[in-house]
C-alpha cells in the first residue's frame, strides 16, 4: 500500500491518500479543510479518487468531503452510521455505511473496517496492508478525547485493545500531528501510557483518560 500524508488546516489534521499502485484509483481518507490542496497532491501523483473514507464524523476530519463529492460524480463517502448525525453537510445519498469487519475497496486496495468507538460512537480505524489509519482513536503517544458529546471512555479502552492486538510492525497513521506524524503498534504498546493502562483495566484507564 502506498500512502501520502497531507497536513491540512489550523488543527494539525492529516488527510491521507492510499492506493495499491497498479492503477490510478485511491482512497481519500479524511478529506479536510483544503480540498483544492488535497486534489492537487492527488493529481500530481497521477491518482483519482475511488472512495472517500471517513474515520469519524467530526467536522475537522470531513469538512472537505463535500468538496470532493461535488466534483466527482458517483464518488461515495464511507462512514459508520453511528456518526451520520455529525455529517449534516454531506448528501446522505452519497454516504456508504460501513460495519466492523467489512472490506472496503478503492481500486485494487482493500481496507478492513475496524470499528473503534470511544472518541465518537462511529469512529473506525481502517487497516490496509501493513498499516492502519486510526483517526482520532490513536495518536503518537496520545489518544483522542473521551470527554466530548457521544464519547465513551470504556469503549475507547476496548478499541485501544483491539488496535494493540494488530501485528506489532503495523504502521500507524493518525488523524492529527500530535507528537509526531507516524508510529507503529509496537512503539505505542511500549510508550503510550493509555494503551498500557487499557490493558490493566477500566479504573486505571479512566482516571488517566478523563
Ligand atoms: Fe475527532
Amino acid at each position: 500500500m502506498n500512502v501520502k500524508q497531507i497536513g491540512a488546516g489550523p488543527m494539525d489534521n492529516f488527510c491521507y491518500l492510499a492506493w495499491a499502485g497498479d492503477g490510478p484509483d485511491c482512497a481519500v481518507i479524511d478529506p479536510c479543510w483544503e480540498g483544492a490542496k488535497i486534489e492537487k497532491e492527488l493529481l500530481a501523483l497521477g491518482l483519482k479518487p475511488a472512495l472517500i473514507v471517513l474515520t469519524h464524523g467530526h467536522p475537522d476530519h470531513i469538512n472537505a468531503a463535500a468538496w470532493f463529492l461535488e466534483r466527482y460524480e458517483g464518488l461515495q463517502a464511507a462512514l459508520h452510521p453511528a456518526d451520520d448525525h455529525m455529517a449534516g453537510a454531506l448528501d446522505k445519498s452519497r454516504l456508504l455505511p460501513v460495519a466492523d469487519g467489512e472490506a472496503l475497496e478503492a481500486g485494487a486496495l482493500k481496507l478492513k473496517v475496524i470499528h473503534t468507538p470511544g472518541h465518537t460512537p462511529g469512529s473506525c480505524s481502517f487497516l490496509g496492508p501493513g498499516a492502519v489509519f486510526t483517526g482520532d482513536t490513536l495518536f503518537v503517544g496520545e489518544i483522542g478525547r473521551v470527554d466530548l458529546p457521544g464519547a465513551d471512555p470504556e469503549q475507547m479502552r476496548q478499541s485501544l485493545l483491539k488496535l494493540a492486538a494488530l501485528p506489532e510492525d503495523t504502521v500507524v497513521w493518525p488523524g492529527h500531528a500530535y507528537n509526531g506524524s507516524t508510529t507503529t503498534i509496537r512503539a505505542q504498546k511500549l510508550h503510550n501510557i493509555y494503551i498500557k493502562l487499557a490493558a490493566k483495566g477500566g479504573d486505571a484507564f479512566l482516571s488517566a483518560a478523563l
